[in-house]
């Protein structure tokens, strides 16, 4: 029977304690050790036999695990993981990789010249529906994309706000939920390259954005629309209907759409549309459906850390430049918004 990994966790928040369900459930990894100054983190690690650390600093000093998951707020994520990387103990970095553009830079050239793996918590890279869609697109089903849509429409509890930062810039659904959708289109359609943006803050009075929307034109020439709103009755997300999130009841609808030459596709459902005979908006279109197999993302994206810890993958299906193209984007949104003008993503 080979060893687990001992992989250790830096943060122990909410994010945290799903990741310490997985390492518990896992047969390839255990949790080794837990980093964070408070007492619930103290007790979670008494709760689950480890040693905690007041930080990832102390944690450092006294044991090299395999692996490390950075679940700490985001400002604190590339600080975090450079000293991982530098001790040569590969990374999983929460989404956003980063607080900035240049911390995300950062963390990409500490990668590239230490050399150790770093993968970045977009998880639904994960779920096998979106990773079929990716190889839908890829055997060419849908020709060429043309557009895309993705929604983010729910209804936030009013205690969810009672923490302040929750109110304040950089706290709102654009970088806490839109940046999952807008990385689902980066992995489906590639990198974007400008953002138009309006967001509003008319509903709740906060300073942060409850809802925004925005057009991305991609560097494949595809454009594609976004919108979230945590302050809408509608059922329009991923978390509702892909059935990832078991605290969200589950609903039947769609959430991202994606509109190609010669075909198109509906998510999470995995209706492909196309025309069987003559191409033409006359003509009956034909829907078809593939059926895959439910599975946890999260688990997923841990089998996915072990294996680029022990060599098994090369290639991390979310890398620190993935989690840097994702976040650019996500920023420029807000920053068009802001500006009232358009954008360009270098
Ligand atoms: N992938 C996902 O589905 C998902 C979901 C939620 C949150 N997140 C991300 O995970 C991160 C954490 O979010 P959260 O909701 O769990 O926040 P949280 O506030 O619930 O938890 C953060 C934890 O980190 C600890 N902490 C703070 N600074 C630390 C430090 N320097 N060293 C060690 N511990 C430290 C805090 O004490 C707290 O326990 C954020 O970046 C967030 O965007 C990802």
């Amino acid at each position: 029977m080979p060893q687990k990994a001992p992989i250790a966790l830096i943060g122990a928040g909410v994010i945290g304690r799903t990741h310490i369900d997985r390492l518990q459930q896992s047969s390839r990894a255990r949790l080794c050790a837990i980093a964070d100054p408070t007492e619930a983190g103290r007790a979670l690690a008494g709760a689950a036999g480890v040693p905690c650390y007041a930080s990832h600093a102390e944690l450092l000093a006294a044991q090299r695990p395999a692996g490390a998951i950075v679940a700490t707020p985001n400002a604190t994520h590339v600080p975090v993981a450079l000293d991982f990387l530098a001790a040569g103990v590969p990374v999983l970095v929460e989404k956003p990789v980063a607080g900035t553009v240049d911390d995300a830079r950062r963390l990409v050239e500490a990668q590239s010249s230490h050399g150790v793996p770093v993968l970045v918590g977009h998880h639904r890279r994960h779920n096998p529906i979106l990773q079929r869609a990716r190889q839908l697109l890829d055997e060419g089903r849908l020709g060429r994309v043309v557009a895309a849509q993705a929604m983010a429409t729910f209804l936030k509890p009013d205690a969810y706000f009672e923490a302040t930062w929750r109110r304040q810039a950089g706290g709102g659904p654009v970088l806490i939920n839109l940046i999952h959708d807008i990385d689902m289109l980066c992995f489906l359609l590639g990198e974007v390259r400008a953002v138009q943006a309006f967001a509003s803050s008319a509903t709740r009075g906060f300073e942060v954005e409850d809802t925004a929307v925005a057009s991305l034109q991609f560097a494949s020439g595809a454009l594609g629309t976004v919108m979230v709103s945590d302050t809408a009755t509608a059922p329009w997300c991923w978390d509702f209907c892909a059935g990832e999130q078991p605290q969200y009841p589950r609903q039947a609808v769609n959430s991202h759409f994606i509109a190609g030459t010669h075909g198109s596709l509906s998510l999470p459902d995995l209706s492909l549309w196309h025309y069987a005979g003559d191409r033409s908006w006359h003509a009956e279109m034909t829907r078809s459906q593939t059926a895959v197999h439910a599975a946890d993302p999260y688990t997923r994206q841990l089998d996915h850390f072990v294996d680029l810890i022990e060599g098994h993958a090369t290639v991390p299906l979310c890398s620190a430049a993935d989690g840097l193209r994702t976040l650019a984007a996500t920023l420029a949104l807000h920053d068009a918004a802001v500006r009232g003008a358009t954008v360009a993503l270098g």
